[in-house]
């Protein structure tokens, strides 16, 4: 039996001061959570935050981004054992901001979840076809290549100690929510695929949604049978909306 997992991505936003109140109220409301496992993915200068607050809840916190590198001159970057040094169980690799804005590709992004696995850290592997792609009946091939990406560079067992985040790009902050058919479909699919190599760990592994959850879709789309768990944006920005999500999970 899956776990569920929400995890929020809070992406660049908020202030010391916010961050302080969502934080806050997150864990004043965590005891309605009875199922799902809960973590947050606060802007890196705001860990150590996350870190002295959540300290001995059931809530755990992670990285959005890592580097492939543990240290050197690479200007910019979080490396992996900083995120080790302030506690951080989870890193979001490979979002879809990332791949468009960044220009992060398969391969790269494959190296992230080796560097991620090397420094205990639990990479939450971000995946999803464009509209464009999606309307062109491709979306099949664009999950199995970013997929077989990790798979070829790290081994699917590796693959099977992170969780997955099924995200279609079009529904990332537009509202527009993929349906649960729509999701558990390419959910199906994705564990199928590694299936393939290894049915084991296709069994293990945590695939979530994410694109537009909300407290008012995510009970029908947590019911769908490879739906295990959500990465919500906009959402997890308010306390209230992403406890809303989690405790969906509780069925
Ligand atoms: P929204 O929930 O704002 O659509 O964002 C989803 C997302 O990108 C989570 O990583």
């Amino acid at each position: 039996m899956r776990q569920p997992l929400v995890a929020g991505n809070w992406k660049m936003n908020g202030s010391l001061a916010s961050v302080r109140e969502l934080l806050a109220g997150i864990k004043a409301g965590i005891d309605t959570v009875k199922v799902a496992e809960v973590a947050v993915c606060p802007p890196a200068v705001y860990i150590p935050e996350a870190q002295a607050q959540l300290a001995g809840t059931a809530i755990a916190w992670g990285g959005q981004d890592l580097s492939v590198h543990d240290s050197g001159a690479y200007t910019g970057e979080i490396a992996g054992p900083m995120l080790r040094d302030f506690d951080c169980k989870y890193v979001i690799i490979g979002h879809s901001e990332r791949r468009t804005y960044h220009g992060e590709s398969d391969e790269l992004v494959a190296r992230k979840f080796e560097a991620a696995r090397r420094n205990g850290l639990v990479p939450i592997f971000c995946i999803g076809e464009t509209l464009e792609e999606r309307e062109s009946g491709v979306t099949e091939e664009v999950v199995a290549r970013q997929v077989d990406a990790v798979i070829d560079h790290c081994g699917v067992e590796m693959l099977g100690e992170g969780v997955i985040a099924y995200e279609p790009v079009w529904a990332i902050g537009t509202g527009k929510t993929a349906t649960p058919e729509q999701a558990q479909e390419v959910h199906a699919f994705i564990r199928s695929r590694i299936a393939e190599k290894n049915a084991t760990v296709a069994e293990g592994l945590r695939i979530l949604y994410g694109g537009s959850m909300k407290p008012g879709n995510a009970a029908e789309l947590l019911a769908k049978p490879d739906i295990d768990g959500g990465l919500i944006g906009g959402a997890s920005l308010k306390a209230e909306d992403f406890l809303g999500i989690c405790t969906a999970a509780n069925g």
